[in-house]
């Protein structure tokens, strides 16, 4: 089974849910912490063996390339002034065997369209989607999802969708989809549709922003016309695909944080302030202080 080496971020979205945050920076360099939301989404794949991010960019998201590129003026001031542990989280914000491609989408015409882009560079290779506003937070004694999936897909070798069971009044903001049981966390899907009104979704399984995709989706991307919300969905081509190859519905152990929108974002900042070691034991103290609220 061929390996995962190749992932696409799609990171052109106009992240209107998070104005005026996102007027002039992407929602993707918003910090949890101390690191930008893209930046745990590439540490995820290269935690699964990725070594190619391929970025689908957008205008006003010149800061993601900055962000993985030399800081030239910011690395020798901090070596002039001696602060050798700063100059190393700069210098290391991404291992030295990674490659970054970067491919502008023109007009935001869908995720769809956006993953479309990527294929002068993915070629038939099998490959990951991340969208970094999705934060996972893998559970204890888990390795990332994104390593969970591919080791899916090197066992079963069919595409892979990273899902989770979401409360039936919500599946109009997800792709929901159907399958049988197949073994532990795993169905084999036979239908997707995007963002369903809960009387009429076939379940309450519900994608989450992680995928092991066969080359093959270009195929069936190329071919569609505009979907949900007038734009070309990823959803749409998954759906044509699962008819001609197998695709698998993976419940992550994870808990999934929609950055995206302001309340998730806030619950990701607690979480993962509640763990970080510079923060943990203060933050904590806070939060008890404030159980009156
Ligand atoms: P969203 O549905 O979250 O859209 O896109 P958005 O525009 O980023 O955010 P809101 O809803 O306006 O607040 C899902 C993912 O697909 C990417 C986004 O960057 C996000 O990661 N995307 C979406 C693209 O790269 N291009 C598109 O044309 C649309």
């Amino acid at each position: 089974m061929r390996k995962i080496r190749k992932a696409v971020f799609p990171v052109a979205g106009l992240g209107s849910r998070f104005l005026p945050a996102t007027k002039a920076q992407p929602k993707e360099m918003l910090p949890i912490v101390d690191k930008p939301l893209i930046q745990y989404a590439v540490e995820e794949a290269v935690e699964a063996g990725i070594t190619e991010m391929v970025f689908i960019t957008g205008r006003a998201k010149r800061a993601i390339e900055d962000h993985f590129d030399k800081a030239y003026e910011l690395e020798s001031e901090l070596e002039a002034a001696g602060k050798q542990a700063l100059l190393d989280l700069v210098r290391n914000v991404i291992p030295k065997n990674i490659n970054c491609i970067y491919i502008r989408q023109q007009a935001a015409l869908g995720l769809g369209h956006a993953v479309l882009c990527a294929r002068p560079v993915i070629g038939d290779d099998p490959f990951a989607v991340l969208l970094a506003d999705d934060l996972m937070d893998a559970d204890e004694g888990y390795p990332s999802v994104m390593t969970q999936m591919t080791q899916l897909f090197e066992e079963e070798g069919g595409s892979v969708i990273a899902v989770q069971d979401v409360p039936r009044e919500f599946t109009r903001q997800y792709g929901i989809v159907s399958g049988t049981p197949y073994k532990d966390r795993v169905e084999k899907m036979h239908g997707i549709v995007e963002k369903p009104m809960p009387d009429v979704a076939p379940s309450n399984l519900a994608v989450v922003g992680r995928y092991v995709l066969s080359g093959r989706i270009f195929n069936y991307l190329e071919k569609l016309g505009r979907g949900s919300g007038g734009e070309i969905q990823l959803t749409d081509g998954i759906a044509a695909m699962l008819k001609d190859y197998p695709v698998y519905a993976y419940r992550a152990a994870a808990t999934r944080y929609d950055c995206g929108s302001k309340l998730g974002y806030l619950k990701a900042s607690v979480a993962l302030g509640m763990k970080h070691p510079e923060t943990r034991d203060e933050f904590l103290e806070y939060l008890r202080s404030l159980k009156n609220v």
